[in-house]
């Protein structure tokens, strides 16, 4: 019997269940030799784990289109409840239940100090930022898994404050981890306010999270664009317009259609760089320059869609660097501003919560929040790379519906 299950990375469209150590309070030697860490971490804790999301961010993983080695970990997207903690925990307790933003942080560093929770200094030898489960990111241990270690717990886990409240909304809070912080970190940096209008390229969970938190920021129309009709018409269920791309319009004659004139306020790309073009053909820059062009003078595009340093799977060899064609001096005539990055889920995730809690945030409909068992990710990965217009919720200790 092993003591714990994660999904692992097992090759390009694989991955699979498999036995793994029950965690440790021990951070990755690999951070602690570089970082000059102690290898004890009696700042962390060991969670059980209630709820744990798959992610767009995996898939890139799993389509084969980073460096990620099989054998990688996967998940970042965790809630859990504490079952252990180490003896610098002050004040979260076994037993609570807490939301686990997909950022590592120290709490210590300069950005950390800033609000950077994103960029952390401490956690990851090769470069600024962590998450768990994911490639070049420090070797911190996937929580699409039955147990997993949180490292300065004080700092990053957010609390529930009433247990059974939390089961009951746990597919709304479960977006907390992730997909709601970054939908909302889109809309937000790209200043949607009331009355704004908005486009958002894509309709996958974070798309459809940008897209609901752009309604909830008061927009006075969110148009979202793919080419995937059913997701389309998931982003229609909560109010919002939408624009097929595959289509042989023009976007900027699609929105002028729904709004009267071709540009919009704000943009937000929520593709990243496995972008199509028209004909479903691979286009890594075209989201980056269709917002660009769609947006009007003035206006800031939010860019949570993530963008690589290596993608071996692509098929121009600047692409495979992460070198795209952008047209920058389209931009820079229009004077935009543009905001990238892991998005600093710290920042937004309590206030997201009181909104859940209080009935005012329903994230997990907008999103279609569907729960599977752990042994079915396999399944569920193959469904979601399909383009399911669903947000795939892993259920590994039984919590939801108990
Ligand atoms: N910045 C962050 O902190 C952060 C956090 C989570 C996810 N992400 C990234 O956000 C992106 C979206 O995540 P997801 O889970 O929704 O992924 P997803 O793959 O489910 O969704 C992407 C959608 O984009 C659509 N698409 C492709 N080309 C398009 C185009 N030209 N115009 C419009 N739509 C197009 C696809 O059909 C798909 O529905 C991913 O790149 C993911 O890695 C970033
Ligand atoms: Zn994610
Ligand atoms: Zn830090």
């Amino acid at each position: 019997m092993a003591d714990n299950r994660v999904v692992v990375y097992k090759g390009p469209g694989e991955v699979a269940v498999e036995d793994i150590e029950y965690p440790k309070l021990e951070v990755p030697e690999e951070v602690a030799d570089a970082m000059g860490m102690t290898k004890e971490a009696p700042h962390a804790v060991i969670l059980k784990i209630v709820s744990t999301n798959i992610c767009g961010s995996d898939q890139h993983m799993v389509r084969g289109r980073t460096t990620a080695p099989v054998g990688q970990t996967l998940g970042h997207e965790i809630t859990g409840e504490v079952v252990e903690k180490g003896n610098d925990v002050q004040f979260i307790e076994v037993g609570d239940i807490c939301s686990v933003p997909f950022n590592i942080a120290c709490g210590r560093c300069r950005n950390c100090n800033e609000g950077k929770t994103g960029i952390c200094l401490n956690v990851n030898p090769a470069r600024a930022g962590s998450a768990y489960g994911y490639v070049d990111m420090g070797g911190w241990t996937g929580g699409q898994a039955e147990y997993v270690m949180v490292p300065f717990a004080d700092f990053n886990l957010l609390k529930f404050p009433d247990r059974d409240q939390a089961l009951e909304k746990i597919l709304d809070l479960t977006m907390l981890s992730d997909i709601f912080p970054t939908g909302y970190h889109g809309a937000y940096t790209a200043q949607v306010t009331t009355g704004s209008t908005v486009y958002v390229a894509g309709a996958g969970p974070v798309g459809l999270a940008a897209a609901y938190s752009a309604l909830l920021l008061g927009a006075a129309v969110v148009i979202v664009g793919d080419l995937n009709e059913e997701r389309l018409a998931q982003a229609r269920s909560f109010g919002c317009e939408t624009v097929n791309v595959g289509e042989d319009a023009e976007l900027s004659d699609q929105i002028a259609e729904i709004v009267g004139i071709p540009e919009v306020d704000c943009a937000v790309d929520a593709v990243g760089f496995e972008a199509s073009g028209k004909g479903g053909e691979e286009a890594p820059a075209v989201v980056l320059n269709q917002i660009q062009t769609v947006t009007r003078a003035g206006g800031s595009l939010g860019i949570p869609g993530l963008y690589v340093t290596g993608d071996p799977g692509a098929s121009d060899p600047d692409a495979q660097e992460g070198t795209l064609k952008i047209r920058f001096g389209l931009g820079w005539a229009k004077s935009h501003a543009f905001f990238t990055g892991q998005c600093p889920v710290k920042k937004y995730n309590r206030g997201l919560m009181m909104s859940i809690l209080h009935d005012k945030a329903h994230i997990a409909d907008a999103v279609n929040a569907t729960v599977i068992t752990l042994d079915e990710a396999p399944q569920g990965y193959k469904d979601f790379d399909k383009g399911a217009a669903k947000k795939y919720v892993l259920n590994p200790n039984g919590y939801i519906n108990a």
